[in-house]
């Protein structure tokens, strides 16, 4: 469309991206229009998000001259990694490059790269209050997107690090949900003890990043953090209880416990839990409620979210 500012999307099929694709279309005065990166243009989501009004284009973040092709011409880039899908940091390190380097080649004047923080600046390696993972890492996951916002400033780019908070959405998706136990009572299982976990609709974190875009230059140079409510395991078995009618209690394991469960990626989220956990007062502080409501007023707190999404978690 003639005149509008173009915001290449990674990921726009997935939560993130997707979430800042529907943004985008659903608002009729937008100053932008999405480029909806996708490896496959003809899966059924990708026709989805044309059919909204995206332009979709095909890349991947493994091809660095497919990259410089899906942000050629762009204003902006939404950049983000999908760590769950290979347990790889160093990919995930080498994929945040080639975006970097591709929006460098293409001259964008606003990036959004999907953050969190390198967990090693609070837990050096040779702290052992949680163990080191694959030789070089306390939360693989975080440390390695951490790692990569260097690259995103090193080259001199107009970057937003934005930092985002754990999905509610987790609770359906990633078995996180609230299980029966022995006594036939739901609980789910965390190792917060009773300290605040920062969470967000995933579909929150790309109607923010949308808000950051339409802030111009505000937000360049800046990290964002953002979070829908920061709530403890006891807050969020008493919201879930009530969206089900049926009692859900919290089952607050230690860390330990929880990197002992055996599923892949155990240890490394239980580091995760441990270090929201241990530095609450920082962790909770750098994602501030207002600015995520600023950048996105239709903000869900966990109770909104619930209404909508409690009939789809899965109760095992
Ligand atoms: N779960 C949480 O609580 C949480 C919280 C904060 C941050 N995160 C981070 O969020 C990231 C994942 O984001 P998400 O949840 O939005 O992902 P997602 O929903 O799993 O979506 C990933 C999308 O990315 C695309 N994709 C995968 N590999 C690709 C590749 N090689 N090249 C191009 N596109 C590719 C896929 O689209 P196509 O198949 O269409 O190509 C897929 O639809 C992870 O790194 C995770 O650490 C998660």
């Amino acid at each position: 469309m003639p005149g509008k500012k173009i915001i290449a999307v990674v990921g726009a099929t997935g939560a993130q991206g997707g979430g800042l694709v529907r943004a985008v279309t659903s608002d009729s005065n937008s100053g932008f229009t999405v480029r909806a990166v996708t490896r496959d243009i003809n899966s059924g989501k990708a026709k989805e998000l044309a059919k909204l009004g995206a332009e979709v284009v095909a890349a991947n973040v493994d091809d660095p001259e497919s990259l410089k092709r899906a942000f050629a011409g762009a204003y902006g880039a939404f950049c983000v990694t999908f760590f769950w899908d290979h347990f790889s940091p160093e990919k995930e390190l080498a994929q945040a490059t080639a975006m970097a380097q591709a929006a460098k080649h293409a001259g964008l004047q606003h990036v959004i790269w999907s953050t969190l923080e390198d967990t090693r600046k609070w837990v050096p390696l040779g702290d052992n209050r949680m163990p080191t993972l694959m030789g070089k890492y306390k939360v693989p996951h975080f440390d390695a997107k951490g790692e990569a916002d260097k690259v995103f400033t090193g080259l001199g780019l107009p970057v937003t690090l934005l930092l985002t908070s754990f999905y509610w959405d987790n609770f359906i998706h990633f078995g996180m949900g609230p299980k029966k136990g022995p006594d036939g009572k739901l609980a789910f299982t965390l190792p917060m003890g009773d300290k605040k976990l920062p969470g967000i609709a995933a579909e929150d974190i790309g109607r923010c990043a949308y808000g950051i875009f339409k802030k111009e230059r505000e937000y360049i140079g800046k990290t964002v953090g953002i979070a829908g409510e920061h709530l403890t395991g006891a807050q969020m078995a008493a919201a879930l209880t009530r969206a089900l009618g049926q009692e859900v209690r919290y089952n607050a394991v230690e860390p330990d416990v929880y990197r002992g469960f055996g599923f892949p990626g155990a240890e490394d989220l239980g580091n995760m839990f441990q270090f929201k956990r241990d530095f609450e007062q920082y962790f909770c502080g750098a994602r501030n409620l207002d600015v995520a409501r600023s950048l996105n007023p239709a903000l869900q707190t966990f109770e909104k979210w619930l209404t909508a999404n409690a009939s789809r978690i899965p109760l095992g």
